[in-house]
């Protein structure tokens, strides 16, 4: 069990990382809640600070501006006085049909889902690992876990993800720093809103409170709902002949 004191979170303003914050304010955590959207931040911030009384921090973070990353990382551990832990949860789905036709909607994407995440985890899995203590928690996607038509551009920046963090995890497994892959299936949130055919869809509450429990039971990989762990066994083990055929 760690000592989750310090939180930073990285892509607060998504519904899915809000019930996660929920989670760790619980405990009595500090969080430093990490998004674009500085308004909507500041509002979860005292709604948060307000139901737990604990202290909670914002500040304004793309993920594509690379050179402020190192910035920005010394400014979280300013205010928190360090750092326990880390969740990343932002994320871009797009346009699936225009990523495919479009080079710069497909370098988006990657550079939003993998490109970005690479380079703020790096700069945190160095602290942590110097630490000796911490953990990176990167929120990836069933998608990431075989190629269909339907979205392999998301699905590619998504499965790169998981094998970084996989990789970080295999660094780190001796440094007392622990790394969790979350695999989400459907979740009701802004990115989903409006799409037809989203089986098992999920809550963010449910999903956010079982990434906070997920992290405390020190998982590697898990897939939320947990019902995707034996779809996505079926689904990778269909033969590419005849898995290059279905329309998916
Ligand atoms: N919903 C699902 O069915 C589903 C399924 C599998 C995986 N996921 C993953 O779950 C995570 C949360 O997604 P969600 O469903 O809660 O969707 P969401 O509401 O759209 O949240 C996405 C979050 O990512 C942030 N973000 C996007 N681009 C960014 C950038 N360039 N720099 C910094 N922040 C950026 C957004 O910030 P802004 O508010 O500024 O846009 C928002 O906080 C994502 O990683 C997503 O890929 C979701």
């Amino acid at each position: 069990m760690y000592t989750m004191q310090r939180i930073l979170i990285l892509g607060a303003t998504s519904r899915i990382a809000r019930f996660v914050a929920y989670e760790f304010a619980k405990e009595g955590a500090k969080l430093y809640l990490a998004g674009r959207d500085t308004e909507e931040l500041q509002r979860t911030a005292e709604d948060i600070s307000i139901r737990f009384q604990t202290p909670v921090y914002t500040s304004f973070f793309e993920v594509l501006d690379f050179q402020n990353h190192g910035a920005f990382l010394c400014g979280v551990l300013d205010e928190l006085g360090g750092l326990d832990g880390v969740v990343l949860v932002l994320g871009h789905l797009g346009d699936q049909d225009e990523a495919k036709h479009n080079p710069e909607v497909a370098r988006y994407l990657i550079d939003t889902n993998f490109v970005g995440p690479t380079f703020i985890l790096t700069l945190l899995a160095d602290y942590l690992e110097q630490q000796g203590s911490g953990f990176i928690a990167g929120i990836s996607s069933v998608a990431g876990d075989r190629g269909r038509q339907s979205n392999y551009v998301y699905g590619a920046s998504k499965g790169a993800l998981s094998l970084f963090l996989q990789g970080l995890r295999n660094r780190l497994q001796k440094t007392g720093v622990k790394v969790t892959t979350v695999k989400l299936g459907f979740v009701d949130t802004r990115m989903t809103f409006g799409k037809k055919k989203l089986f098992f869809l999920a809550s963010p509450e449910r999903i956010g409170t079982a990434i906070h429990g997920a992290i405390g039971k020190g998982y590697d990989v898990v897939y939320l709902p947990f019902i995707w762990f034996p779809i996505m066994l079926f689904i990778k083990a269909i033969p590419e002949k005849l898995f290059k055929k279905l329309k998916l």
